[in-house]
């Protein structure tokens, strides 16, 4: 009944707005979203109708950020305890509610607070041991995107842990520096649990130098959208669309119109996609470059020159803005390619800054020639929409085994994505447990920042990848979408490593 309704308010709303793309209520732009109208309805299905009409019809609106408040910067998590070689922490899933809206209390899942995740970091060589709460009151799983680590402890749909349960997991850190990120992944609930704010990030750090300081010049930018209803709450049953779900309010670091302060010097920016579904180009406002020094698993062979850089669901980047060459009367924003406003800055040329120095990576990620030459060994095929995306033409069965590959053995991946009827949409292809090298991408070598670890790739419709994939440890592993829709709808599928 309610659906009817919903229905019947959409065609109304269609039809008073003529049927425009452009809903009356995203054109309030400048509106702050604390004083948001009460037309969300206008906004959301209109996108749903689009995408019955359309096809893969996405284009809501993202409101600007207005720069009223300062960004909120993750705490750091404490260890339990530490000693020479181990390291132990807790991570404990759980609801609360967070004053996003000025006076308003919304309800939201954070791990230890109430909204999003402490950066937990790791050092390389270390062993990690994390005890994994479950304070919801629903099932979860606690996987961390981009770690090199055995599938048990990889946290993908089979590592349940009930409400109220807790586990243990131990893990030896392999990896060089790397800006990664945990979050639930439930079969069929992950997009439901991280709209509601369920996502961290893992910084794993080296002895490489690097004078960047966390929270001074070095700060994480968790990118997310979301709608929320006329009481301010996080609804997603209400908002869900199948094909990704997307919002008109930005968030950064569960920040609403969020603004940064910065000094004249050297900002690293370290980005991560943590929506469901919409893409960003990122570019800065008076169109100075940046550079890209890391991409998903970390450092770049060099720096990469950056006029603007598209990121996908749950893909990341870090970059370098030089914010020595503005002053405080420079107007400078973090924008997307349609001019939306995600990050004004406030640049304080009063105080004395410091050089940040980043040593270069130890060793550059290179591609041999016996690994170019060889032969495509698996193939994967991304179709379909909605509740019909698949793999190769299947849906995730958590009791089937897709593919096997050798533990250490390096494989060629095609991947493919197949255009439909509407054309059809990007898909950011994941895989767990690894960190791959993209060899080409239509035949052609990949753009230079995609030459560094990636675990996350943007597939364009009617494109072909290469990917060199090799898994270190063993276990069961996902790769899908990182659409969480299309992942929960079952564009997953999963490979076995021994
Ligand atoms: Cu972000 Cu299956 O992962
Ligand atoms: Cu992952
Ligand atoms: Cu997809």
């Amino acid at each position: 009944m309610r659906k009817m309704i919903l229905i019947l308010t959409l065609m109304t709303a269609l039809i008073i707005s003529g049927c425009g793309l452009i809903t009356p209520a995203s054109s309030d732009k400048q509106m702050p979203n604390n004083k948001m109208h009460s037309s969300n309805e206008e906004n959301d299905p209109s996108n749903k109708t689009m995408g019955m009409m359309g096809g893969h019809g996405h284009d809501m609106p993202l409101d600007s950020s207005t720069g009223e408040n300062e960004l909120n910067i993750p705490p750091i998590l404490a260890s339990d305890s530490e000693t020479e070689s181990d390291i132990y922490y807790t991570i404990d899933a759980q609801q609360g509610q967070t004053e996003i809206f000025d006076g308003i209390q919304t309800k939201t899942l954070g791990y230890n607070s109430a909204f999003l995740g402490p950066v937990v970091k790791l050092k390389k060589d270390q062993t990690a041991n994390i005890t994994l709460k479950n304070s919801l009151d629903e099932e979860t799983t606690f996987h961390w995107h981009g770690l090199i680590i055995d599938g048990e402890a990889d946290g993908g749909p089979h590592a349940v842990i009930e409400p109220g349960e807790e586990k243990e997991i131990t893990f030896d850190v392999q990896q060089d520096r790397a800006t990664l990120w945990f979050h639930p992944h439930p079969e069929g609930k992950t997009a439901k649990q991280v709209f509601g704010g369920l996502a961290g990030l893992l910084y794993i750090e080296d002895d490489l130098k690097d004078t960047y300081e966390y929270g001074e010049n070095d700060f994480p930018l968790i990118i997310q959208d979301r709608t929320f209803d006329d009481e301010k709450q996080l609804n997603y049953d209400a908002v869900k669309d199948p094909d990704g779900t997307m919002g008109e309010t930005l968030l950064i670091n569960g920040t609403v119109n969020p603004r940064l302060t910065v000094k004249q010097e050297k900002v690293r920016l370290r980005l991560l996609n943590g929506s469901n579904m919409r893409n960003y180009t990122i570019k800065l406002s008076n169109n100075e470059g940046f550079e890209q020094i890391a991409s998903d698993g970390g450092l770049l062979n060099e720096p990469v020159k950056m006029d603007e850089i598209q990121l996908t669901p749950s893909e990341r980047a870090e970059i370098v803005v030089d914010f020595s060459k503005f002053d405080a009367k420079d107007e400078v924003e973090l924008m997307m390619d349609d001019e939306t406003v995600l990050l004004p800055f406030e640049i304080n040329d009063k105080v004395k800054v410091s050089e940040n120095e980043l040593e270069e990576i130890e060793d550059p990620v290179t591609i041999s020639e016996e690994i170019r030459n060889k032969p495509v060994s698996k193939k994967i095929k991304l179709s379909g929409m909605g509740h019909h995306v698949a793999i190769n033409d299947q849906q995730f069965d958590k009791n089937r085994i897709d593919m096997a590959q050798a533990l250490g053995e390096t494989e060629v991946w095609e991947i493919y994505n197949e255009k439909d009827m509407m054309g059809g949409m990007i898909h950011p292809f994941h895989i767990h447990g690894t960190q791959f090298k993209v060899i080409s991408i239509n035949k052609e070598e990949p753009p230079e920042n995609l030459q560094g670890y990636k675990d996350t790739l943007s597939i364009e419709p009617g494109d072909k990848a290469k990917i060199a994939v090799k898994f270190t440890e063993p276990g069961i592993y996902m790769y899908h979408c990182h659409i969480l829709e299309h992942e929960d709808n079952g564009m997953m599928g999963q490979i076995e490593v021994e």
